[in-house]
């Protein structure tokens, strides 16, 4: 079959691999017919996460056909279109009955953090993920979920984790009703967390980014309020100055060790890697918020140490709370808003591009290129 394949920092390439096996009772083989390529996945590209392995596949927002099930799966059967979550979870360990999903114990039993994430590096598990024609799908009987008949497949794929995230944003930020919300990052993510912090009752939404087409693009989608932090002097002052010098009620940090903005910061996390990339955002986010404020982490950082102001953190009296999504946990209240159509997660992919594409589709979504918001990779013996 055709996948995509890490060659190295800044190169991927789609080359064929072995078809995928039912390796376990429980594992399915989907056939995957829109693969989606995110934020997330440009750590792994700009070479920031650790243990990312020559010859491995990304992809952990996907949807596809069942096209086999191992002896034990009985939830989902042959032939049914599914949406899959990017956590890979047991279903069963003391994580996965609280519902972090996430952070599942037994998909990735080497690490101690984060629980196994499709296509995410040995770090996440080493699990091959769905920008692929195939994808092998273990504890079947958790993730994968029968997209809705009257579902479009292309706002399923985005349920797989952009809408979720965004979703989780908001809610890790314990909105009241009235409050101005802050949120760094005009990603996918960003854009959805400025959408659905409105669902939770924010009076105003402020999102931070330097990529001006990206910030016309959140204006318009998430009817908020957008600046280019390269034509603020200090975005933390401009944020106290324009909240009567109180600092926002929340912040949302929907950039992770990507961030630009500080060279220092860009310089260490980014360039040496002394750092589990930079955290300029993150920065912004507790220096930005209220005393007594929230501040809620979705951009993904490595689990080593990073440079945090944690005395600010602590002399403010924040709440700082942060995860990898729990996709499974939101999917029944997400499915219900996209059927009311008070989401509308499609409106945010800008490009459709065959699975034999993929490396451009890196180089123009990492390098902020033709107005990419949000690429979809469909393999070709899948239709447009
Ligand atoms: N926690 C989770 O479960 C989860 C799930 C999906 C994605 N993520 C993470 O969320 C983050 C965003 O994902 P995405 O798909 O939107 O990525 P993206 O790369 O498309 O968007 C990131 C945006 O941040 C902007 N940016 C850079 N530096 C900034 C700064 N200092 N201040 C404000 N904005 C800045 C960039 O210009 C870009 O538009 C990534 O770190 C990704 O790994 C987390
Ligand atoms: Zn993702
Ligand atoms: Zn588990």
């Amino acid at each position: 079959m055709l996948a995509m394949n890490y060659r190295g920092p800044y190169r991927v390439r789609v080359a064929h691999k072995p078809h995928p096996e039912i390796l376990h009772p429980q594992d399915a083989i989907v056939r995957v017919t829109r693969s989606c390529i995110c934020g997330s996945d440009l750590h792994l590209y700009h070479g920031l996460v650790p243990d990312t392995r020559v010859g491995s596949t990304f992809g952990h927002e996907f949807v596809g056909i069942v096209e086999e099930i191992g002896p034990d799966v009985t939830k989902i059967k042959v032939g049914d279109q599914v949406l899959v979550p990017f956590n890979i979870a047991c279903g069963e360990c003391v994580f996965c009955k609280q519902e972090l999903y996430g952070n599942c114990h037994e998909s990735n039993a080497q690490a101690t953090a984060v629980g196994a994430i499709f296509g995410y590096s040995h770090t996440a598990g080493g699990y091959d993920g769905g920008q692929a024609e195939y994808a092998r799908v273990p504890y079947a009987n958790v993730g994968p979920t029968v997209i809705p008949a009257d579902m479009d497949p292309d706002d399923a794929v985005l349920l797989t984790d952009v809408v979720p995230t965004g979703y989780q944003a908001a809610e890790m930020a314990g909105i009241q009703t009235g409050d101005t919300v802050v949120i760094f990052g005009a990603g996918p993510v960003g854009i959805m967390a400025a959408k659905c912090a409105w669902l939770f009752g924010a009076g105003r939404v402020i999102v931070i980014d330097h990529v001006e087409y990206r910030l016309e693009f959140v204006r318009n989608y998430a009817q908020c309020e957008a600046y280019n932090f390269e034509s603020l002097e200090d975005p933390v002052l401009f944020i106290k100055k324009t909240t009567g010098w109180l600092g926002a009620d929340v912040c949302i940090d929907a950039v992770g060790g990507d961030a630009a903005g500080n060279a220092m910061q860009t310089l260490t996390g980014r360039k040496l890697l002394l750092q589990a990339g930079s955290a300029t955002a993150l920065h912004w986010a507790i220096n930005a918020v209220k005393k007594g404020g929230i501040v809620s982490v979705v951009g993904v950082y490595g689990p080593t140490d990073n440079l945090v102001p944690i005395g600010n953190m602590m002399n403010k009296g924040l709440t700082m709370r942060g995860n990898q999504t729990s996709v499974k946990r939101l999917l029944p209240r997400l499915i219900e808003h996209v059927q009311a159509g008070r989401l509308s997660p499609k409106d945010i992919i800008t490009h459709r591009v065959p699975l034999e594409e993929a490396a451009d589709a890196y180089h123009i979504f990492s390098a902020k290129l033709d107005n990419c918001i949000k690429t979809v990779l469909i393999p070709s013996p899948a239709k447009f």
